[in-house]
């Protein structure tokens, strides 16, 4: 049996990003054969508290993500949705893993070295800047691999700014069963086609929830006027014509990218080019906002009846019948756990 575990922290609405890289595969593995294929997928409310956030926002944004998966087509009848904090295993196995998990590994990683080097300041700074920093950042990875490892996961479908989290989730299951036995099982990683969609306004970075400037992505619940005006001002080249190039054409390449990934033909980026090749840029900008205005719009409609009809009520109770299952599962990875190591 395949058991499928991924997560989406609650830090506003899903962008292309999360969508293309993550939750089209998402709700492309619910057509899998529930005999065979069990899906988990979760709303990493703990993930999201490693930054500061204001109380009364991670509450709307948790409700607007739990929205936003039910809108991009996930059945509750058929996957399980629910809030990591329902699910008090998810702390407990994590502590238990922090037991055996590498400093020096963790510092290694990515996510955490960038909020580390600060490089414009101060070594005095530098110190200040570096008290601020959190233990929950640290171990940020460490409850991501408790998340996947208390399903007994088999595959994890995610986009490429996770690959390196996977690996340490694979790392933590392996320093566990080394001591203990052959408890948990280290998931292999889907990496969907479209493994990271970039910013509008700075095609170098990838697009994110986090960047200051909300032009620089687009949202699932976006009007077409918004993504009109988004794509309008998104950074292209002064190169005429349309090309695919994304080292020396990172901007067109990007919307490019989009355009295949949601394109009902399922064209490539290079044939999408050659099909755009007599366009000026802002005519292939307004086709490039048609596509994404097409490829969202049953999504945004959805949502936004999602938010205003069914309101508060009939979310919790999709999120409550996930958290009675995943508590149950959870529960069971436990009591191996523990009898490996004595607790029980
Ligand atoms: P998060 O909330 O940042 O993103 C959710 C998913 O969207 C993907 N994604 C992207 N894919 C392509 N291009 C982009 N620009 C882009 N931006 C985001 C991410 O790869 C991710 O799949 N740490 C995770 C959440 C998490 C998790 C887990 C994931 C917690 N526990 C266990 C998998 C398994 C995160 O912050 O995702």
């Amino acid at each position: 049996v395949k058991v499928i575990f991924s997560g989406i922290q609650p830090t506003g609405v899903p962008h292309l990003g999360n969508y293309l890289g993550a939750l089209q595969q998402w709700v492309e593995l619910q057509k899998e054969p529930s005999s065979s294929t069990r899906l988990f997928y979760c709303v990493v409310d703990l993930h999201a508290v490693t930054l500061l956030q204001n109380p009364q926002q991670l509450q709307i944004w948790r409700r607007e993500t739990l929205a936003a998966l039910l809108a991009v087509g996930l059945d509750p009848d058929r996957c399980n949705i629910f809030f990591q904090s329902s699910v008090p295993a998810h702390c407990e196995l994590m502590w238990i893993l922090s037991c055996t998990a590498s400093v020096g590994y963790l510092s290694r990683m990515t996510q955490w070295k960038s909020k580390l080097s600060l490089p414009e300041q101060s070594s005095v700074q530098d110190a200040a800047a570096k008290a601020k920093l959190k233990l929950g950042l640290f171990s940020y990875p460490v409850l991501q691999a408790a998340d996947i490892l208390l399903y007994g996961t088999t595959h994890v479908p995610v986009g490429e700014d996770q690959l390196q989290h996977l690996e340490f989730a694979r790392e933590c299951a392996g320093n566990f069963n080394a001591v203990y036995g052959h408890v948990l099982t280290p998931p292999e990683t889907i990496l969907s086609p479209a493994k990271r969609i970039m910013s509008l306004k700075h095609p170098m970075l990838k697009m994110s929830k986090s960047h200051a400037d909300p032009r620089s992505r687009i949202l699932i619940s976006d009007s077409m006027e918004n993504i009109e005006m988004k794509i309008r001002l998104a950074m292209t080249d002064s190169i005429s014509g349309v090309s695919y190039d994304p080292v020396s054409r990172p901007g067109v390449s990007n919307l490019l990218s989009i355009m295949s990934h949601l394109d009902e033909e399922e064209r490539s980026c290079e044939e999408l080019a050659e099909a755009c090749k007599g366009l000026t840029l802002r005519q292939f900008k307004d086709k490039a906002s048609q596509t994404i205005d097409k490829g969202v719009s049953e999504i945004r409609d959805r949502y936004i009846h999602l938010m205003q009809s069914s309101g508060a009520s009939a979310l919790d109770a999709i999120a409550r019948q996930g958290a009675v299952t995943a508590n149950k599962e959870a529960g069971a990875t436990m009591a191996d756990v523990r009898r490996a190591m004595g607790l029980h």
